[in-house]
């Protein structure tokens, strides 16, 4: 087994041979006060095939979402493969790749990690996995610029991970509580309606911040990953508070105030935006039934203010980036992952 899928307790399914496909979760970041620093992995997923070609490069996307992605080389997964190789040391220009992604875009669900750490995790598969899998965490956070989706999609389940922009960045994975399911509140629109970057959305925080903010921030995150770990759901609520983003953020998405207000007054056990927005994510006890009130809450409370919304029951994803799969004809790809795709 390779150090990869020692590592992430992964299984390659099949033999060597040139196509690798890899399935990678989507991920919530921040949960509230974890402001680059807290993310978890979700059970909405998207899969990279990749295969090194002798033709010119070719780019397939498969999907709902894919209007607007280049299909050349200006492509994200083609250009951090590129950099995975140039890394290793080996020259591999010309690449087929195919992707299909149930990771809405541009809406805080960890889209552009998810890509980011399937190409990375792809590419490096395809040239027998010279670099580590920090190797590969580390070049994650220097493209994504912050570690909390790059690390949780490609470590799965919940991580607190730390960066200073310079020195290599730290990670710790969590087990996620049992009982933890994640109803999800996703806008029918990416943030300032374009599809904007998450660095674009970063320009509306302050450069500074109150001592009483940072205090308050420091003391909710500590004591949330406290009780993840102890599976303290009851502490939820409050530890989920944050004073360093998400009010800012909140002048750009109508009815979140209210949500983040009311939330648990519905039946959730805390609720925060999910990364940069402008989805919303109420974390749920998955012994009480189906949150269907929560549900209610959340469309209602959104649709009074003329935004659609769709909801979704998600679960944290135990696992973070596996490799499916190595097939022998690129052909195969919809056909491996059809099945597992959302309808
Ligand atoms: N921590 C990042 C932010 C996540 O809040 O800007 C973006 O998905």
């Amino acid at each position: 087994m390779s150090e990869f899928s020692q590592k992430l307790g992964n299984s390659i399914i099949g033999s060597a041979s040139p196509q690798v496909i890899v399935k990678v979760p989507g991920s919530t970041a921040n949960l509230g006060p974890g402001f680059d620093t807290l993310g978890m992995a979700l059970n909405l997923y998207a899969w990279i095939g990749m295969t090194l070609s002798e033709r010119e490069t070719e780019i397939h996307l498969h999907g709902e979402q894919m209007d607007g992605i280049p299909r050349d080389k200006s492509n994200l997964i083609y250009k951090v493969a590129q950099m995975v190789f140039a890394e290793a040391g080996v020259s591999h220009p010309e690449l087929d790749i195919e992707m299909h992604s149930d990771i809405p875009l541009a809406r805080g669900l960890g889209s552009s990690a998810s890509a980011i750490v399937g190409a990375l995790v792809a590419a490096n598969a395809l040239i027998g996995e010279p670099l580590t899998v920090d190797d590969l965490f580390q070049l994650a956070t220097r493209l994504e610029k912050h570690p909390d989706n790059v690390g949780a999609s490609l470590y799965g389940g919940l991580i607190a991970a730390c960066w200073d922009g310079e020195s290599p960045a730290d990670i710790v994975r969590i087990e996620p509580p049992e009982r933890l399911k994640v109803l999800v509140a996703i806008p029918d629109f990416g943030l300032l309606g374009d599809g904007a970057k998450t660095e674009r959305v970063r320009h509306i925080l302050p450069a500074q911040v109150p001592m009483r903010d940072a205090v308050f921030n420091v003391g909710r995150s500590s004591m949330l990953v406290a009780a993840l770990c102890q599976g303290r759901l009851d502490l939820l609520a409050r530890a989920m508070r944050d004073a360093l983003h998400q009010p800012y953020r909140a002048a750009l998405i109508p009815g979140m105030e209210t949500i983040l207000r009311e939330a648990t007054d519905h039946g959730a056990l805390g609720v925060a935006l999910s990364g940069a927005g402008p989805t919303l994510l109420a974390l749920v006890d998955g012994a009480a039934g189906p949150p269907a009130a929560l549900d209610a809450f959340l469309r209602e409370t959104l649709r009074k203010e003329g935004i659609a919304a769709e909801t979704m029951l998600l679960a944290p994803a135990a696992h973070g980036a596996q490799i499916l799969t190595a097939a022998d004809v690129r052909c195969t790809f919809l056909e491996k992952i059809k099945g597992e795709v959302r309808a």
